[in-house]
């Protein structure tokens, strides 16, 4: 078993994983464009030279980033690959000097196992809804909201809308 950083010769299988469980509704889906533009986020996990498994740290700010994109196929789940996937993604969140990562998942017991807690989703700074406005459950997320501190103490820091351009009406909607 190697956890490794994705190349983009992994892209499609990473498109497999995903895809597969979005179409089951467990996750969101991912085209080939987003993977392949945002293939340095991806680590993978191989098992007898197959990928297997992958997730992905998409920063959103300077001190927080989400991880995204955690498939593990069937037939190679409950050996640990989830969560060695995830403690990569944290290992490289911590190399960036992160003081937060967080996830919106269904899978709340795993991602507790591995130190996460549930939070309220209107908590969240609003950076974070930066990605969703594009989202087909926008305003209607079922998804749990779930965080891992990385520095003890520190909270990601408030966010100021001027900082970017994004369509402010839409995001008031969802955040109020
Ligand atoms: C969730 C998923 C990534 C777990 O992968 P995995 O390799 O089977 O998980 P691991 O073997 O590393 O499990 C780590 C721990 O979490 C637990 N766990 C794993 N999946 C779980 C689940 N669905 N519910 C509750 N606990 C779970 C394991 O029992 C294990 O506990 P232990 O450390 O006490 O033994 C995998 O089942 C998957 O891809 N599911 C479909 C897609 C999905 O939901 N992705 C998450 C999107 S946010």
């Amino acid at each position: 078993m190697e956890i490794r950083k994705a190349k983009t010769a992994d892209a499609v299988r990473i498109h497999e994983l995903v895809n597969q469980y979005a179409r089951q509704e467990q996750m969101l889906p991912r085209t080939m464009l987003s993977i392949y533009e945002n293939i340095r986020d991806f680590h993978v996990a191989e098992l007898d030279g197959k990928v297997v498994g992958c997730s992905g740290l998409h920063f959103t700010w300077g001190d927080m980033a989400e991880v995204r994109s955690l498939a593990v196929d069937e037939s190679a789940g409950k050996r640990g690959l989830g969560r060695k996937l995830v403690e990569a993604n944290i290992a490289e969140a911590r190399e960036h000097g992160l003081v937060q990562v967080y996830a919106f998942t269904y899978v709340t017991e795993f991602f507790a196992k591995l130190g996460f807690r549930v939070v309220a989703h209107d908590s969240m700074p609003r950076k974070v809804w930066m990605d969703c406005i594009n989202c087909p459950k926008f305003n209607c997320c079922d998804e749990v909201a779930m965080v891992l501190d990385l520095v003890e103490g520190v909270n990601p820091e408030p966010f100021d809308v001027s900082q970017v351009n994004i369509p402010i009406v839409k995001l008031e909607k969802r955040v109020g």
